[in-house]
């Protein structure tokens, strides 16, 4: 890689909606600060876009359809992409390492499908690859983890990395409204997309999750290893049956040590929960992302702040830029894939999770031991009950200790097939709390 002592650093963008705007007019903004930070200038020298007429808003001369040979241009020496999905980012992300350019990217399922290989090319070239946009927008999470906590043992992640999602169970939860409701009125107001599809159904969290867990536990991680379940299924009952309990529901992902018969590995998971609302996560409101993260000597620490959003993900991409640019000046390099504890995944049947489930059962003698019966015959221990007669029925509520998520459920499905049982009400996971 040459030095470019003084020399101005030259950025090639990929993309140029949102946040790719905001990145212009930031380095525009505050190109004598970042020069100053950096020890170069750092200068745009093409844009990449698919259509040149729809972009008013960054200097026209810059802007080109061909992405490829704007990657491949001697006047790049660092490639920023904001295009999203795997391809063409992909192609051109490998293209640029293997280059010896340095890439700062915010694509989350690049990132979450394809590390291996862009790891590969750019310890290849030992061009740098820096992401911190890809997961909770604006909020510092992947450095720290990168870095900062490199001589710790992190035990767990979890934390609140889609705000579609939470504005949409904050909206259910301040209202009551039901799931389908409160989706109308977040695409109305545009905190959801025409189709949310990514975002309600976990996809967007997988991803995040699993480059969380790549960082955190020094193993590869990928979209498909992530257990998912989005919120599509919550309804208005489980928000009010959390309320009832002094919790509420979150879209968490979560990223944890677990051991399975002596051996170590990680369970990692997106999928709603009841959270206490004395837990830190459960006064994260709206739009807004969280990370809660354990670790043996640092104890706990939340991250939290803007997730989405033009400038706030920009603020992510421009501190990335400044060190890959720094990293130039000084002939330094990030850091590399750390993938060395290659710990394996477990499957969800064998993570361990509590639940909550709450049941509309007749008010007769023996109805409850019958409904204990099955949670004994499945070695679930219950942490708590609570029930209220009515005129003819009851409504009882039992809160497990951990046990197998594949023993959790079977007990549900077991449950729900009693005929002392007249409706499942409300079945969720529990998480937060001691076991
Ligand atoms: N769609 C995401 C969210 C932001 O709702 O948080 C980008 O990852």
């Amino acid at each position: 890689m040459a030095s470019h002592e003084g020399k101005p650093i030259r950025v090639a963008l990929l993309g140029c909606g949102t946040v790719g705007t905001e990145v212009v007019r930031l380095l525009t903004d505050q190109a004598a600060d970042l020069t100053a930070r950096v020890g170069a200038p750092v200068e745009v020298t093409g844009i990449a876009v698919r259509r040149p007429n729809k972009h008013r808003d960054v200097p026209a001369e810059l802007l080109t359809t061909d992405a490829a040979a704007l990657v491949a241009s001697d006047d790049v020496d660092v490639v920023v992409e904001v295009i999203g999905g795997i391809e063409p980012a992909r192609t051109l992300l490998l293209a640029a390492l293997r280059a010896g350019k340095s890439v700062v990217t915010a694509n989350k399922a690049l990132l979450a499908e394809h590390s291996a290989e862009l790891f590969e090319a750019s310890d290849a070239s030992g061009a740098d690859l820096y992401f911190e946009a890809a997961v909770a927008g604006a909020i510092p999470l992947l450095r720290p983890l990168r870095e900062s906590l490199a001589g710790d043992r992190i035990t767990r992640v979890m934390g609140i990395v889609n705000g579609t999602t939470n504005f949409i169970l904050s909206g259910m939860d301040s209202t009551g409204a039901s799931y389908a409701e409160t989706l109308e009125e977040a695409t109305r107001l545009g905190y959801a997309e025409a189709d949310p599809t990514a975002d309600v159904d976990g996809f967007d969290a997988a991803s995040k999750a699993a480059i969380l867990a790549s960082l955190a536990f020094h193993s590869r991680v990928t979209a498909a290893d992530v257990h998912r379940e989005g919120i599509a299924a919550v309804s208005a009952a489980d928000i009010a049956a959390a309320k009832a309990l002094g919790r509420t529901v979150k879209l968490l992902a979560i990223c944890e040590r677990v051991t399975t018969e002596g051996a170590e590995g990680i369970s990692v998971r997106v999928h709603p929960a009841m959270i206490p609302t004395s837990h830190p996560l459960a006064s994260v409101h709206g739009a807004f992302n969280a990370v809660f993260v354990e670790a043996d000597a640092a104890g706990e620490m939340m991250f939290y702040g803007q997730g989405a959003g033009g400038a706030p993900t920009a603020s992510a991409v421009l501190g990335d830029l400044v060190a890959v640019a720094r990293n130039r000046v000084h002939r330094g390099r990030g850091p590399r894939e750390s993938a060395y504890a290659a710990l394996p995944v477990r499957p969800m049947g064998q993570t361990p999770t509590r639940y909550h489930i709450s049941l509309d059962v007749a008010d007769r003698a023996g109805v409850l031991s019958q409904v204990a019966a099955v949670f004994a015959e499945h070695d679930v221990s219950i942490a708590a009950v609570r029930q209220e007669g009515r005129v003819d029925d009851a409504s009882l509520v039992i809160v497990t200790h951990a046990a197998t998520d594949a023993a959790l459920r079977s007990t549900v499905d077991k449950i729900g097939g009693l005929p002392v049982v007249r409706e499942v009400v409300s079945v969720m996971r529990v998480e937060g709390e001691e076991t």
